[in-house]
């Protein structure tokens, strides 16, 4: 609807995720896309947050990273509101500017959280007495993660949230499910026999899920160490990508059969055991550079926001199974680090060897859909080695790189494809409440025990390829932590 006036309302403007991503996105729905604005160009963009500050200045803060030569139509399409949040006076003051903003009529609004969840049930309450769109249009709210930290918390927010407003309105955001790659996940499987008829526990030796960051936690230590890798990365993002690559086909691509199929996989999979879980913690390294100068990068524990003595894993490797009939027997090794030697994210399917080939010594194909940097597929299968031997056969890759194959094609950002199909109202590529109590079913006894024991994590180099012991712990799995190529 690019007729109806638009509000998006930013809860939480005035920090980090509003700065790198949020603002970002919004510019380029309404003013940056190749072709139409996807977003009308007369939407409202309204940052809240607590305390007051000069229009001009959070501007030239927050906005910093939006790029564009209609920065400036931009611009004034943006204004700021402060106030508390649990106090519904200031909600009517937001009601009265947005009005103002809207022209008095029918108008459409978002409303993205992007604050800590211990406020999200008051904001919703306040909105919903007196913010909600007026003159019939529709109110829709993005809520960003955490939702909760273990499975009594997420109960508790989705029943104050589910009390006000349907799930139809409902935006639960995972952004590696914006991801380009993820997408693509669905397409491969079910668009292509090929694939499709060896997705499965005949065919597959292993999946490993990973996530792979080359900073560390960089003053977000405070809000980490209340987290850890588990939550922060593998509860959510990688345990989305899983469920991608595991789940059935849905009926439709609505919301609903989604969301089924789903729930459908997550509950083939047992909860997670201390046993099968390896835990590290970044140190800090020092290295030579170029010119022989000394670096120096600090560890977790030397992180001013990060408690003395902390064992909060900043790595962790995870395998899981999924009990079902196409999976049974499979292990799924998800693993996630900060402060390792490169910022990497991709899927590695591992096929069976071949078994009946004598004369060629078989190698496992392996599938790789690299998630980022550069989003790319490859498939490596054994090929002959050109030359008088006959049997002389090595691997090889089949490459196929997004910049090759689509080099004009415009790679969304993941915030841009989930603020648009917020306002389009589809829902099928969030993450439904069902899911997420499935989720937390599989990694809150996990999660309670390592808060409780506090197991010590294996200490690594800052920059390194994954810590000592982590290749043999795969390795229990028969699985091999190859690097990408
Ligand atoms: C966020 C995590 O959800 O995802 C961060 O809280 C992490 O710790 C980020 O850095 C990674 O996102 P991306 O899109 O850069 O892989």
């Amino acid at each position: 609807d690019m007729v109806t006036p638009m509000s998006i309302v930013i809860f939480g403007a005035t920090g980090d995720l509003a700065k790198k991503k949020l603002y970002p996105a919004v510019y380029q729905l309404m003013f940056g896309c190749p072709g139409a604005p996807l977003v009308p160009q007369n939407a409202n963009v309204v940052g809240y947050g607590r305390s007051p500050v000069a229009l001009d200045d959070f501007l030239a803060k927050q906005c910093v990273n939006v790029k564009g030569g209609q920065k400036e139509k931009f611009l004034k399409q943006c204004s700021f509101f402060s106030g508390p949040y649990d106090s519904p006076d200031s909600y009517k003051g937001l009601h009265e500017h947005l009005l103002k903003l809207e022209g008095g009529g029918k108008a459409n609004r978002l409303f993205f959280f992007s604050i800590p969840p211990q406020i999200f049930g008051d904001v919703v309450k306040c909105i919903h007495t007196s913010a909600k769109a007026p003159g019939g249009g529709w109110t829709r709210l993005i809520l960003e993660k955490p939702f909760g930290r273990d499975s009594a918390s997420f109960a508790e927010l989705d029943a104050c949230t589910s009390k006000l407003f349907t799930e139809d309105e409902i935006f639960r955001i995972d952004h590696y499910l914006g991801k380009e790659i993820v997408l693509n996940i669905q397409a491969m499987r079910f668009g292509n026999q090929i694939f499709e008829s060896f997705w499965n526990k005949e065919h597959i030796r292993s999946v490993q899920i990973v996530f792979k960051e080359d900073l560390g936690t960089g003053g977000r230590g405070g809000y980490f160490d209340q987290s850890g890798i588990i939550r922060d990365i593998m509860q959510n993002h990688l345990l989305q990508v899983l469920i991608w690559l595991a789940m059935e086909p849905p009926a439709k691509y609505d919301r609903k059969s989604v969301a089924e199929q789903k729930v459908k996989v997550l509950k083939a999979i047992p909860p997670l055991k201390m046993k099968d879980t390896f835990l590290g913690q970044f140190g800090k390294n020092t290295w030579e550079c170029s010119g022989g100068k000394v670096h120096q990068e600090p560890g977790y524990l030397d992180d001013e926001t990060v408690p003395a003595g902390s064992r909060c894993p900043t790595y962790a490797g995870v395998v899981l199974e999924i009990n079902n009939a196409r999976w049974k027997g499979v292990p799924f090794l998800m693993r996630a680090g900060k402060g390792l030697d490169e910022r990497m994210a991709e899927v590695r399917i591992t096929f069976k060897p071949q078994s009946f080939n004598s004369i060629i010594p078989g190698d496992s194909n392996e599938l790789v859909l690299r998630i980022q940097p550069d989003e790319a597929v490859y498939f490596k299968y054994l090929n002959k080695v050109p030359g008088w031997d006959p049997k002389r056969a090595a691997p090889v890759v089949m490459d196929m790189s997004y910049t090759k194959s689509f080099p004009d094609i415009y790679v969304a950002d993941a915030y841009e494809r989930m603020f648009l199909n917020t306002a389009k109202g589809d829902g099928s590529l969030f993450v439904g409440s069902g899911e997420l109590t499935e989720a937390w079913r599989i990694f809150t006894p996990l999660l309670h025990e390592i808060d409780a024991k506090r197991p010590e994590p294996v200490i690594y180099p800052f920059g390194a390829r994954a810590p000592a012991g982590m290749d043999e712990f795969a390795a229990k799995y028969g699985i091999t932590m190859a690097k990408s190529w």
